[in-house]
């Protein structure tokens, strides 16, 4: 697919600041960033951690499996919508998090939950960003295949995974894999390969020959209830699924965080390593900086192709306790939005944010208690 793409073509100045702070002209994608900016209140800044209380569990239906996998995921989002997501409250929010569970023998549940704010309701206050004594180098933006068995096995790219469906993942815990919604479910039903989902391996190959995919089997299948709805009003901020491993994998794992306001993140930027289809059986990975972003959502052109969908997102996060950098998975990648904007049309690559609402969900849902889940 070749689609126009007025900000893409541009990507490569446009993805390194200091090229674009050059040219002292503002680029058509600068202009929407502003457009895009006074709408939003101050959303990303400070964020209190709320804890996700389980309500009650009810019994579903079979699931029919009647959905036909879109790697692909498009949207378009008029100023309408761009007010309304910048309007959502935080009580919007819960019945959002009410989740299915879908298990391997083809039950599901539909479970309530009760939002309650972090302690207090107080915001919690991100640490300031420290300056980086040693400026990174900004290398051309692109997508770089990794190749060699060193890197595949090697950390942050060892923690992507390939999703049956067609898209990839992320390990998020021993036992955990963080993917897209849209590859298990289209918002109305499941996906034809939801039924028998398995995780790939990339596994380098003895000697030579081409590194193999070695496919482990899923045990249970988790979607927000704010994913499922109707396929007019499909919505990308809640474009996320978690997938429990029958068995631990042996590989390590990258971390959750909420997503910080992207001044938080090291060079502003951030990375996601995936399976583009137009590049079969390789790890590709991408950086890129954050162009805007709303409570839910992450705007950028990082270059991907369909099959990169539900790549974990990742960036450079400042840990106060270890004093160090840290690579967080703060998002995972949706697909494209127009976003109509000022009579304009302009297309990004969007990547869902973890708010401190999907956060305290997806934790819960990894370690199966809420109460562990509220020091993090
Ligand atoms: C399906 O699996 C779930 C989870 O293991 C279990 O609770 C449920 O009883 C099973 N249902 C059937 C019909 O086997
Ligand atoms: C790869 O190497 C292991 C031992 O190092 C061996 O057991 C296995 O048979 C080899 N596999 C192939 C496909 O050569």
């Amino acid at each position: 697919m070749h689609l126009p793409l007025p900000c893409w073509n541009s990507g490569t100045e446009l993805s390194s600041p200091s090229a674009g702070s050059r040219s002292g002209k503002m680029t058509r994608c600068q202009v929407v960033a502003i457009l895009l900016l006074s709408f939003l209140p101050s959303t990303a800044a400070g964020t209190s951690l709320p804890t996700l209380v389980p309500r009650s569990t009810l019994q579903l239906g079979r699931v029919r499996f009647s959905a036909r996998p879109v790697l692909e995921l498009a949207t378009r989002c008029d100023e309408v919508c761009v007010r309304r997501e910048a309007a959502l409250l935080p009580q919007d929010f819960q019945e959002y998090l009410f989740y299915e569970t879908l298990y391997a023998n083809g039950t599901r549940t539909l479970t309530t939950v009760e939002l309650s704010p972090g302690e207090g309701g107080t915001e919690r206050r991100w640490p300031k960003r420290r300056t980086r004594r040693k400026r990174q180098i900004y290398g051309t933006d692109g997508r770089f295949s990794i190749s060699g068995d060193h890197f595949l096995m090697d950390y942050p790219f060892s923690t992507t995974v390939k999703i049956s469906t067609g898209c990839t993942g992320v390990l998020v815990s021993e036992q955990h894999v963080l993917t897209a919604a849209h590859c298990v479910h289209d918002g109305q039903d499941y996906v034809k390969g939801a039924r028998k989902i398995k995780v790939g391996f990339l596994t380098p190959a003895n000697g030579t020959g081409r590194p193999v995919m070695r496919w482990a089997r899923v045990r249970r299948t988790q979607v927000p209830k704010g994913w499922i709805r109707s396929l007019n009003s499909i919505s990308m901020d809640y474009d996320y699924a978690l997938l429990e491993l029958r068995r631990p994998h042996r590989r390590p794992h990258m971390e959750l965080a909420v997503a910080p306001a992207a001044e938080e993140m090291a060079g502003k930027r951030i990375h996601f390593s995936g399976f583009d289809s137009d590049r079969p059986g390789e790890l590709v990975y991408r950086f890129c900086g954050v162009e805007d972003e709303t409570a839910h959502l992450i705007y950028q052109h990082c270059d991907a192709r369909p099959g990169a969908s539900g790549s974990g997102v990742y960036g450079k996060v400042w840990d106060p306790v270890r004093h160090k950098w840290e690579r967080k998975v703060i998002g995972i990648f949706s697909g494209h939005q127009w976003l109509e904007v000022g009579g304009e049309q302009h297309d990004y690559n969007v990547a869902v944010r973890l708010t401190a609402p999907k956060f305290a969900q997806i934790c819960y849902w990894i370690k199966g208690d809420y109460k562990s889940c509220q020091n993090e």
